[in-house]
């Protein structure tokens, strides 16, 4: 069964509010988490229609196990107010929404101002200014917060940078923004990779997210959907070794050991601790299927 303690965000594809085969082809892919957008991916002209378009599709598509995440216009704009406020009245006419995600958030007193207007959702925000990088830790400790994601499009924006295939100019914002994810145990979700044509690019950006921590990638086409479940979900190797790794830490335990040996290196409480984990992702993903 999946909850919002185990669910498994490999792949979470933004799809503009306002495209509506869009909207309803995505009921049949292979994502775990959807980011419904009303922000940047819809033109000024249909800002307002999008609104409309999207409480019907959430309404009405079913959209399974997969996590439904509303990006909202930000509230300095002319759209902000009533998008949260129709999201919120939707939530309360019983359309199943689970979170809303707030742009350009840059203090802890942006996520408040959500909340003032309501607090039917849970709070995802988008890391994508400088101001942001810096004031990460204190966003991630907002009590309604419950995840992040990587706007590395706005961030490279801000920043002046150039695009690299290693992604050096983006590394001290997105090792700020782990940091404080992982101190406050929240989801965070690497940005997108703009190319959707350049698989072996995806898969290296992918590849270098997980490493770093990341629990997913955000996505904009179906085609890269492959490529993010299989990165970011444990190997048919890992869960291999977590299962040996629990078998010999227990057979040790049992001989009144704290230390096991599996494959020439040691086996701590610690080792333990993350082959659970590896495990229990494994399990949640499977539930996905
Ligand atoms: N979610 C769901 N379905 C999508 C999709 C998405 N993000 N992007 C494309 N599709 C669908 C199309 O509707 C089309 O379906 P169909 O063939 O059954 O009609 C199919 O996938 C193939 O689409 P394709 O023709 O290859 O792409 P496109 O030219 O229509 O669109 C983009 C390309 C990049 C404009 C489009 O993928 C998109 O809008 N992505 C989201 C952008 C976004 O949200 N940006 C904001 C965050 S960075
Ligand atoms: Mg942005």
């Amino acid at each position: 069964m999946i909850n919002s303690a185990n669910r498994p965000y490999r792949s979470v594809l933004y799809i503009p509010g306002s495209k509506e085969r869009a909207l309803e082809k995505a009921t049949g892919l292979a994502c775990d988490a959807i980011i419904f957008d009303l922000e940047d991916a819809v033109a000024v002209d249909e800002k307002v229609n999008a609104r409309e378009t999207l409480v019907t599709a959430l309404r009405d598509f079913d959209y399974g196990a997969r996590a439904r995440i509303v990006r909202v216009n930000g509230l300095d704009t002319e759209w902000g107010r009533e998008d949260v406020l129709a999201i919120a009245a939707a939530v309360h006419a019983g359309v199943k929404i689970d979170a809303l995600l707030i742009p350009k958030v840059s203090y802890k007193k942006d996520l408040d101002a959500v909340i003032d207007l309501t607090s039917a959702l849970p709070l995802w925000a988008m890391m994508e200014t400088a101001m942001g990088m810096l004031n990460a830790g204190d966003i991630a400790s907002h009590p309604r917060l419950e995840g992040m994601v990587m706007g590395t499009n706005d961030l490279a924006k801000e920043l002046q940078s150039r695009f690299r295939a290693d992604r050096l100019p983006m590394q001290a914002g997105l090792g700020q923004c782990l940091l404080a994810a992982k101190a406050f145990g929240k989801v965070i979700v690497d940005g997108v990779y703009n190319a959707f044509k350049d698989d072996a690019g995806l898969k290296a950006e992918c590849d270098q997210g997980r490493d770093m921590g990341f629990d997913g990638k955000t996505l904009i086409h179906p085609a890269q959907l492959e490529i993010a479940n299989a990165a970011f979900a444990p190997s048919e190797a890992e869960v291999d070794l977590a299962q040996r790794q629990i078998a010999a830490f227990d057979a040790a335990q049992a001989q009144g050991l704290g230390v096991a040996v599996v494959d020439g290196k040691i086996v701590e409480n610690l080792h333990i601790v993350t082959a659970r984990q590896i495990l229990a992702k494994a399990e949640a993903i499977a539930a996905m299927a």
